[in-house]
């Protein structure tokens, strides 16, 4: 059984909405026969993408609402909710996951972590903020899903202004969750997905193939909708690549770094190569 939010008539929110996960995600409610809403800053993409969904679905263009939004911008967002409650008349799931991906530095430019920060974890914080009030206030089961990543848990050295993203949205969604749950009358639950390495222009660095590795976008929405289904919080995607087993090993050892007072990120620490081989090998 599909989660109930996740129903014939109901209503999606996607942003991010007109490429990778995000479309894989508006394809497959559409298939649920929901009506979707999608919205993204590329508004080729997003022409591109609505004229797709809408040719794909059954109620053809009358499900699908296309609306160019900057999620960082939260006076855009409040747009969008109008438009989608004009057109579809609320909002069963909402899914904050537009996400981009700059290069940063610890102390490099300050450029860069105002604009991913302003979109990876302002977006979903104004999302959420924007869109909840009125789906706990429409009194049926709804879902609010931001996307995460393994970078905010595990943190691993290369792009620190993507990971305190990524970070923020894990401790944002966890108490957006606590939150939900303790609002009385309110059937609405928040998620946190934590895709594994997927194939889309995010992470395409110039590859038309998807390497081996990885999964397609739309491999991670069926997941995410079988985990959704069994009620799941923190939706822990694996790959071709890295197993569950692996994830739950390199995240114990993450928390372990303070529990055992070893250096920060000491999983990349010359000193610890061996101690992390063997924990990871360890049953
Ligand atoms: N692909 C992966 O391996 C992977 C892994 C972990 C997490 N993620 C996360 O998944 C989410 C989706 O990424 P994807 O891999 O599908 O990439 P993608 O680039 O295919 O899709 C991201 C979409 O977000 C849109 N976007 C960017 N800035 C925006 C803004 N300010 N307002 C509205 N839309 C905006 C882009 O135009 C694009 O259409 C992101 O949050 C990303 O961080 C992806």
């Amino acid at each position: 059984m599909p989660h109930p939010a996740i129903a014939r008539g109901h209503v999606a929110v996607i942003t991010g909405g007109a490429s990778g996960i995000g479309f894989a995600a508006a394809k497959r409610f559409l298939q649920a026969g929901m009506k979707v809403a999608i919205a993204d800053i590329d508004a080729d993409h997003l022409a591109r993408a609505g004229e797709l969904l809408a040719n794909a679905t059954a109620g053809g263009a009358g499900d699908v609402l296309s609306l160019q939004t900057d999620v960082s911008k939260p006076e855009q967002i409040e747009a969008l909710q109008d438009a989608v409650i004009a057109r579809f008349g609320g909002v069963d799931v909402l899914m904050n996951n537009a996400g981009i991906e700059l290069t940063s530095t610890a102390l490099g430019p300050r450029d860069n972590y105002q604009r991913i920060i302003g979109v990876n974890l302002w977006g979903i914080i104004h999302g959420s903020q924007i869109f909840a009030p009125g789906m706990i206030a429409r009194g049926r089961p709804g879902l609010i899903i931001n996307t995460g990543s393994k970078q905010g848990i595990t943190t691993p050295p290369g792009n620190p202004a993507y990971n305190v993203s990524k970070a923020g949205v894990k401790a944002f969604t966890e108490a957006l969750a606590h939150e939900l749950r303790n609002t009385p009358d309110c059937a609405v639950t928040a998620h946190l997905l934590i895709p594994g390495f997927v194939f889309t222009a995010l992470t395409a660095r110039g590859r038309t193939e998807k390497p081996a590795a990885a999964w397609t976008p739309d491999e991670s929405i069926e997941f995410m909708l079988a985990r959704l289904a069994a009620g799941d919080f923190y939706i822990l995607c694996p790959d071709n690549d890295v197993p569950r087993a692996l994830d739950e090993r390199r995240i114990a050892w993450a928390a372990g770094d303070i529990i055992e007072n070893r250096p920060a990120l000491s999983r990349w620490h010359k000193d610890y190569a061996d101690a992390f081989k063997a924990f990871v090998e360890a049953k």
